[in-house]
């Protein structure tokens, strides 16, 4: 017996939020807070995580815009809460919660993945955008850091994809995007670590997305240049500046369309062409 053959007698008799917490094998789950969707009525239900500041925070907004229950996720609690008040007011009471979680907690996920699912009543988006950039300097060496970046930007979205791609599974329906980075796709001298983590992730959500297409789910990657946010506030050379909402703008639409893969602002996908065809022997030379 296949796992389908497992799930397609469930789908006939119990809620998708059951099927779906059976199948990544969460038995006890109930139904929670979110009254289901009728057809009259659709829910779209969005985990974010890495909600509190910056790209993740304009998106939260953009999607609550359109009516999305959303459980957002970070660590920092004050940010969090002063967001979800924010969004409640302004786009309808209930629609964000906010869950305190360090994306490097990796046990704590299947417990709070549940509890989300519990509380949403299902789930349509699941979107990681938790990172971290933490330049060495360019004559130094820090493995702390190192490891520290892959933990959050990789391990951290490992952690989280893993369950949700087998719930979408099952499912046979979802959305995954991952915020990835053009700074993943060469090798520079400023942040090999962080270059290293976004090139691996952009790698996994291809490996996903080519695993789960026949399953029906769909995986969005989002490669945003420079955005105006804590991370680059001290970088020095940056350019064409892109605001949060700008690029969550890009993705929101993205999402729509069921696009695989999008450069934000757009334009940077002709740059990268540019400079993944730039010569090793160049490339070496340049101090970026
Ligand atoms: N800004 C850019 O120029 C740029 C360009 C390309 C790609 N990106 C990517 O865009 C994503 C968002 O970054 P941003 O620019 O919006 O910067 P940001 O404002 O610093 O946001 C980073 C987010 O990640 C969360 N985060 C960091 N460490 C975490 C941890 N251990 N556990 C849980 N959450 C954690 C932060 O929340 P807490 O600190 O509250 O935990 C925050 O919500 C990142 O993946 C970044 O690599 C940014």
């Amino acid at each position: 017996m296949t796992n389908e053959d497992e799930v397609q007698p469930f789908l006939a008799t119990k809620s998708v939020l059951e099927c779906l917490c059976l199948h990544i094998g969460f038995p006890e789950v109930r139904v929670g807070k979110i009254p289901p969707p009728t057809p009259l009525r659709p829910q779209r239900r969005a985990i974010l995580v890495g909600a509190s500041s910056g790209i993740g925070a304009a998106l939260a907004r953009r999607l609550a815009q359109e009516g999305y229950h959303l459980a957002l996720l970070a660590r920092r609690e004050d940010l969090l809460k002063s967001l979800c008040e924010e969004i409640n007011q302004k786009y309808g009471e209930g629609l964000a919660r906010y869950y305190v979680h360090d994306v490097t907690d990796y046990d704590a996920v299947p417990d709070l993945f549940r509890t989300i699912l519990a509380d949403l009543g299902g789930l349509e988006l699941f979107i990681y955008c938790a990172g971290v950039s933490l330049p060495p300097g360019l004559k130094k060496f820090d493995f702390e850091k190192d490891r520290r970046t892959l933990e959050v930007n990789f391990l951290g979205a490992l952690a989280w994809l893993n369950p949700v791609a087998a719930a979408f599974q099952g499912m046979k329906s979802g959305q995954i995007v991952g915020i990835s980075s053009v700074a993943g796709e060469r090798g520079r001298v400023g942040n090999p670590a962080y270059n290293a983590s976004k090139a691996a992730l952009t790698c996994y959500l291809e490996a996903l997305r080519n695993r789960l297409t026949r399953h029906g789910v769909h995986v969005l990657t989002v490669k945003p240049g420079f955005v105006a946010t804590d991370m680059i506030k001290d970088a020095k050379k940056v350019f064409w500046v892109a605001s949060p909402e700008r690029v969550a703008e890009d993705i929101w639409r993205a999402i729509r369309r069921r696009k695989q893969e999008i450069y934000t602002p757009a334009r940077w996908r002709w740059v990268m062409l540019i400079i993944r065809n730039i010569p090793s022997f160049i490339f070496r030379r340049l101090i970026i």
